[in-house]
């Protein structure tokens, strides 16, 4: 056995389900396996315990339990809400930002659309933005945290400049309908996901991000908003998601969507404070690093750093030798041999995109482990 410490700092690619969530999904396993359609007592039981699941999330998003659809995680959220307008609006526009999500990008790809460009920070400008929109614009996508750099969005300024288009063109007698829809897969534990103060329509929620099982979220659908199917079938979640329901996904996103969302505030500051710690060991160890993305505007849980003249593979294998689990570029997807399209959006050349590495904290991280990660990333770099 080695001794070597472990210290997994990649909690934007996956977290560990919390035991809370795992009691709360473990008895429809074995004990209440029923089919949340069929016509018996039991059954009935277990559609009423998907039903409190649908309206708990429903909560922490003051949103109605009819607007919540559980999805198998943000990749099928995110194809849900872009293939649902633009099906139905084929000749239509959709606007999303330079930094979305693959599972965002690669479905608006299927139709007419076009990127707003961030700033070097990774922020939207909200000027830009409006000179994307056009008249034939039916959906705008901006994330509301990014998986990379944690930039945080104004998704409620993005909104009132929503409502202002969307006013316009009633005056302009334009009666294209115009939908805000924000991916907040990486947001949901440490920002407020209340719909309303947000102003979104639609907003996608991954319970593999928070604590709680992989392929278990869902798709937040604002009451009036028509989409068209991914999947058709049965007329599970109202004809959105055919499909017999996965309970104990369900049961288990929204008992971890409670969890984390009780607790934002706490771990909030807590992370923040590793972060600061993190951010103040590389200026000491490494001064020639760089912090990618706005510093204010961040999730409390992201470090991402370039280190001139670095291979960040290299650094990856070397950190993972010495028990440290970081990332380079998206972890989301599969494997990648380009450099990000995130880090290029901010204006970073291949060289320096592949100079670069993400540091991502969570419910496990200490100060000690912040300690050993920042030293053991200094040896890593002067090798
Ligand atoms: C911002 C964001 N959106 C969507 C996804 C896709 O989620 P999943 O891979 O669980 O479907 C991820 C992570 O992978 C993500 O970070």
């Amino acid at each position: 056995m080695s001794d070597r410490p472990i210290i997994y700092l990649d909690y934007a690619a996956a977290t560990p389900v919390d035991e809370r969530v795992e009691a709360a999904m473990r008895p429809y396993w074995r004990d209440s396996f029923y089919n949340p359609s069929a016509n018996y007592q039991a059954a009935r039981q277990v559609h009423a315990a998907l039903e409190a699941a649908r309206t708990k999330v429903a909560h922490w998003l003051g949103a109605r339990g009819s607007e919540i659809i559980f999805t198998a995680g943000g990749t099928e959220a995110n194809n849900l809400a872009v293939h649902g307008v633009m099906r139905r609006y084929p000749d239509a526009k959709v606007v999303v930002s330079a930094i979305e999500h693959e599972s965002l990008l690669a479905p608006a790809g299927n139709y007419e659309h076009q990127e707003t460009a961030v700033g070097s920070d990774g922020r939207i400008n909200l000027e830009n933005l409006r000179a994307t929109i056009d008249a034939k614009t039916v959906l705008v996508s901006i994330m509301y945290a990014n998986n990379e750099i944690g930039t945080v969005q104004p998704i409620r300024e993005i909104s009132q400049l929503i409502s202002e288009i969307r006013r316009q063109r009633r005056a302009d007698g334009n009666g294209l309908p115009l939908y805000l829809h924000a991916d907040a897969a990486q947001a949901a534990n440490y920002l407020d996901l209340h719909v309303a103060r947000l102003g979104v329509d639609l907003m996608t929620l991954n319970g593999g991000k928070i604590y709680g099982p992989k392929q278990s979220g869902c798709l937040y659908v604002k009451a009036g908003l028509e989409l068209e199917p991914l999947m058709y079938g049965g007329g599970q979640e109202r004809g959105l998601r055919s499909g017999t329901e996965n309970l104990p996904a369900a049961i288990g996103f929204a008992e971890a969507l409670e969890i984390a969302q009780a607790a934002r505030h706490d771990e909030s500051a807590r992370l923040k404070s590793l972060q600061r710690q993190f951010i103040a060991g590389l200026e000491k160890k490494l001064p020639e690093a760089i912090i990618n993305g706005s510093l204010k505007y961040r999730l409390p849980n992201n470090i991402h750093v370039t280190i001139p003249g670095v291979d960040n593979e290299r650094l990856l294998i070397q950190l993972d030798e010495a028990g440290v689990m970081a990332a380079a570029g998206s972890a989301c997807s599969a494997s990648s041999e380009e450099s990000s399209h995130v880090l290029h959006a901010l204006g970073l050349d291949d060289a320096t995109a592949r100079a670069s590495l993400r540091f991502t904290l969570g419910r496990g991280t200490q100060a000690t482990d912040i300690e050993l990660a920042v030293k053991a990333l200094g040896q890593a770099a002067a090798k």
